[in-house]
């Protein structure tokens, strides 16, 4: 069994999510967005009162979680978080407790499950690096600090959440820090990434870039005739 993987790790606001499920759609390959897991397990901290670095308590959320992705909607346990999940104190509680080792690994099963028939494309931060080093396609989406945080300013504008360029920038820089840093599964490109800077390139102008060098792998559609190691992946599509 040899399912194939694209892994697209990379900073907060880097655009790794928007372009990891344009090649998981073009491909027909499921779609993993790691970070919504370290967002759940964040926000039930949040509403069970689990404060600071409880790790055993916060491994065991994370161990018993059972999310439903259904047509682009979270669910847990019946109830649509997909919004709540992406509220700004989430993302921040979920950056502060994803540096606990407990809870990484209680995830780690999970996210492997996600590895199905006929590929993957994983997106996060230690995708290529720690949950599956053996994908044969590896991504590190990068931006400045200052760009990402006009990307993100402009799509918490559109949906009227009240935040400002320069908090936004500061949270950024934090979270950067914090993830680069820490101990465990710290963002960082795998030996073997590629790494693409999409400082001054549209979201068109990466997609581009990484389904060519998925098409030189072998694992588009129409690679098949060139490329032999990873053809017979494909051989299920219809
Ligand atoms: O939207 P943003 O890129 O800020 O975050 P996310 O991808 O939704 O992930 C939320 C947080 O979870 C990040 O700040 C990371 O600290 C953490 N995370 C992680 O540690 N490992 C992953 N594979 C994915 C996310």
């Amino acid at each position: 069994m040899d399912i194939p993987v694209i892994t697209v790790d990379g900073p907060t606001a880097s655009g790794k999510g928007t372009v990891a499920q344009r090649v998981a759609e073009a491909l027909q390959f499921h779609y993993l967005d790691s970070g919504s897991l370290y967002r759940l397990v964040a926000l039930q901290s949040l509403e069970q009162g689990v404060e600071g670095e409880a790790a055993a308590e916060l491994a065991r959320l994370g161990a018993t979680l059972d999310p439903r992705f259904v047509g682009g909607r979270v669910l847990l346990d019946g109830r649509d978080v997909t919004d709540a999940i992406r509220a700004e104190p989430v993302g921040v509680r979920a950056s502060q407790i994803a540096v606990l080792a407990p809870l990484r690994a209680a995830l780690l099963d999970l996210q492997k499950g996600f590895r199905r028939s006929p590929g993957l494309v994983a997106d996060g931060r230690d995708m290529g690096t720690v949950v599956f080093p053996k994908a044969p396609l590896k991504i590190f989406l990068d931006a400045s600090a200052e760009e990402r945080a006009q990307r993100r300013y402009k799509q918490l504008k559109d949906k009227d959440l009240g935040v400002s360029l320069r908090a936004l920038l500061e949270s950024i820089r934090e979270r950067d820090q914090r993830d680069r840093s820490r101990a465990v599964s710290p963002l960082k490109p795998a030996d073997d990434a590629v790494v693409i800077d999409s400082s001054s390139l549209s979201i068109d102008g990466v997609f581009e870039q990484v389904w060519q060098l998925a098409r030189s792998r072998g694992l588009t559609p129409d690679s098949k005739k060139t490329s032999k190691p990873h053809s017979r992946r494909r051989s299920k599509k219809t």
